[in-house]
């Protein structure tokens, strides 16, 4: 970090910075509408989801129970509505012409594409007509394995639009991962791309489909948007190019009338074992929570221009780059590039060149921009920013105080949102201008979402306001996921079952003598990398998978820049000798098996593992390791072999 960068204070609270109106909601009317939502959630949502148009109108609004073994989560399921014409049609009359989407390329000198309401309709159209004429129907699965780009909106609200069902799988998963979501939902048809251009590098996802769709039926088909043009195989007969197919289709696209109840969407993400979860979410449940969660949370006017950086492969792209700002008719950046190409500028020429109005972002990309220094930041003219957004995991102080000042110039809130995959959108979150924050927590609930304080062991409930301990949600919110794809006893098993009667998060947490939560981070094998959500055990069951190794554990550690590191412990074979070229070709390995994200930071050769005497790992002694923390090791008398220990001290791996 540059020295004139030093934030030497970092603020208590921070109360609403002068001048900064809400005119969605005040403290007071927060309040009200948070007691209301609670109290009586089937008149509170009852109005609120009017705020979509319903092809049939619902007449029942809540339905769910919590009860393990019953759990069963329904919201406005009488009603009947589409969620491409909430996101599309519904705005042509009164903003036809106003810009939908701004499509920011990678490369800078390519000039950005805006893209009206008018514009977006039709090509949702034809992709719309595209998928029908390739024989997929209400209900199937659409893989989507597609850039930043354009064609990603379009596809997913073209599925959207004939009651198709998405599955995004972020294109930086190798074709190991994207077979293994092809096949567990069973998808009729993938969607990829020529290539990804991405900080000035191109991924080869067409490639990376073709490998992996050796490992598939072959009847799964593969749509390709030629979008830079470079040589790819092609096979005919299987292999269809959008572009040219959509001039050849209609403009028009009548669309499928679903249930509210229906699957809008299935979304993997990891959980505390190998395999990842296909979290299912509903049209009109989901729909209304991203919706009225983009309105709220970043206090989303007609006119702004708002941006989130995430990328649509995950869920934070799904809510607050298409469905929530879409179906509020606002106009939204779909950015293909990365924060440091060409410079570190970059994220700040692009809130200049747009006039960008909300701005959303993940903890470790403003930890990676501070430590670039605040002159990149100084360039340009950020006087649009309204509101500052947060997302992905807890930001700490110095990167708030960094954000607040050299970005907000200390008159944007910071709306610090808690959520997850499975929440559809925002569960903890201030509103700006309605709630004063604090650096660090994501301060309330949002409204309709009941958190509790449960102590880990006794599950009893900390009805104190200070309290710690996990946190779980008391009842449901319209935007919580319905099930995991295929597999409704593993929906209960993972989030229901361990603190009966509630939805657990996985997430420990203090509230504070005000009522703020602060969430400490994951109680179970869930890792969180740069903000991307990953399972120790996904990445232990590569390692395992490489001839050399014998066995690994994979814990997660403090890392300055990625919140947290992937640490592996790896036992190798007998007859294997350890040795840098073996690590680095371990590196390569959880890169294809995975992705790039899953490459271990530190591989630490571990001769044994601490275990206990009926064989299970203890992971606590390991992340106590891996945190360089040896003073705090507890007990380790009830290990199989207590000397493991030492010897793993005494040979921690550095990065
Ligand atoms: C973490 C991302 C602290 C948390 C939307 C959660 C956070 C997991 C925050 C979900 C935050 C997300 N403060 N921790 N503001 N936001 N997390 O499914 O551990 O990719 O359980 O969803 O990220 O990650 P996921």
């Amino acid at each position: 970090m540059a020295a004139q960068d030093q934030v030497s204070q970092v603020p208590e609270v921070k109360e609403v910075p002068p001048g900064f109106e809400n005119a969605h909601a005040d403290s007071a009317k927060y309040r009200a509408m948070y007691q209301e939502s609670i109290t009586d959630p089937d008149k509170f949502w009852g109005r609120e989801g009017k705020r979509l148009d319903w092809i049939t109108p619902y007449t029942k609004v809540k339905n769910t129970d919590f009860t393990f073994g019953h759990v069963q989560i329904k919201w406005f399921e009488d009603g009947v509505l589409n969620a491409a014409v909430n996101c599309v049609d519904r705005h042509l009359e009164t903003r036809g012409e106003q810009t939908a989407i701004i499509f920011e390329p990678d490369d800078p000198e390519t000039p950005a594409q805006h893209i009206t309401y008018r514009e977006l309709s039709e090509k949702v159209n034809r992709f719309a007509n595209v998928l029908l004429s390739q024989g997929v129907m209400r209900g199937d699965r659409v893989v989507i394995y597609l850039p930043m780009i354009p064609e990603a909106a379009y596809a997913m609200l073209a599925c959207a639009r004939i009651g198709a069902i998405h599955s995004i799988v972020f294109a930086g998963f190798s074709p190991d991962a994207l077979a293994n979501r092809i096949n567990d939902c069973g998808a009729k048809l993938v969607i990829t791309a020529d290539t990804a251009p991405r900080g000035g590098r191109r991924t080869p996802l067409k490639a990376n489909a073709d490998a992996a769709l050796l490992h598939c039926s072959d009847k799964v088909r593969c749509l390709v948007v030629k979008h830079t043009g470079d040589q790819i195989t092609w096979i005919d007969g299987r292999d269809v190019d959008v572009k040219a197919m959509m001039e050849n289709v209609s403009p028009e696209c009548p669309p499928r009338p679903m249930n509210a109840e229906d699957p809008l969407f299935i979304l993997y993400t990891s959980g505390s074992t190998g395999k990842p979860k296909g979290v299912v979410h509903s049209t009109g449940g989901y729909l209304v929570y991203a919706a009225m969660t983009h309105q709220y949370t970043f206090d989303y006017h007609d006119g702004d221009v708002f941006w989130c950086t995430a990328d649509v492969g995950w869920v934070t792209g799904h809510s607050y780059i298409i469905y929530g700002p879409l179906a509020n008719g606002a106009t939204t950046v779909m950015f293909e590039g990365v924060p440091t190409y060409p410079d570190a500028g970059r994220f700040w020429a692009v809130c200049e060149k747009h006039k960008v109005n909300q701005f959303y972002t993940a903890p470790t990309a403003i930890r990676a921009l501070m430590g670039q220094g605040s002159e990149w930041v100084e360039k340009y003219d950020l006087s649009d920013l309204k509101v500052l957004g947060s997302v992905g995991e807890p930001i700490n102080p110095e990167a708030w105080a960094w954000y607040d000042k050299y970005v907000g110039k200390g008159k944007c809130p910071i709306v610090d949102t808690f959520w997850q995959t499975e929440t559809g959108g925002h569960m903890l979150t201030p509103l700006p201008g309605a709630i004063p924050t604090k650096p660090g927590s994501a301060t309330r609930p949002f409204f309709g979402v009941k958190p509790v304080v449960l102590d880990p062991q006794t599950a009893v409930r900390q009805d104190e306001t200070e309290a710690e301990g996990v946190l779980c949600i008391a009842d449901s919110w319209p935007g919580q996921m319905r099930t995991v794809w295929g597999d409704h006893e593993r929906f209960q098993e993972t989030y229901f079952s361990q603190y009966k009667g509630y939805y657990f998060t996985g997430d420990g947490c203090r509230r504070d003598k005000d009522g703020y939560y602060w969430i400490t981070g994951r109680v179970d094998d869930v890792i969180n990398v740069s903000g991307h959500r990953m399972g120790t055990a996904e990445v232990e069951s590569a390692l395992v998978a490489h001839q050399a190794v014998a066995e690994a554990a994979v814990v997660g550690y403090p890392h300055e820049l990625k919140g947290q590191g992937i640490y592996a412990y790896v036992t190798l074979m007998n007859d294997v000798e350890p040795s840098d070229e073996l690590r680095k070709e371990l590196e390569k390995w959880v890169r294809t098996e995975i992705g790039p994200i899953a490459k271990p930071d530190i591989i630490q050769w571990a001769p044994g593992l601490p275990k206990t005497r009926s064989g299970k790992i203890m992971r606590r002694i390991l992340r106590k390791i891996a945190e360089n923390d040896f003073g705090a090791l507890g007990d380790i008398s009830t290990l199989a072999d207590p000397s493991v220990v030492d010897d793993l001290i005494a040979n921690r791996g550095n990065a």
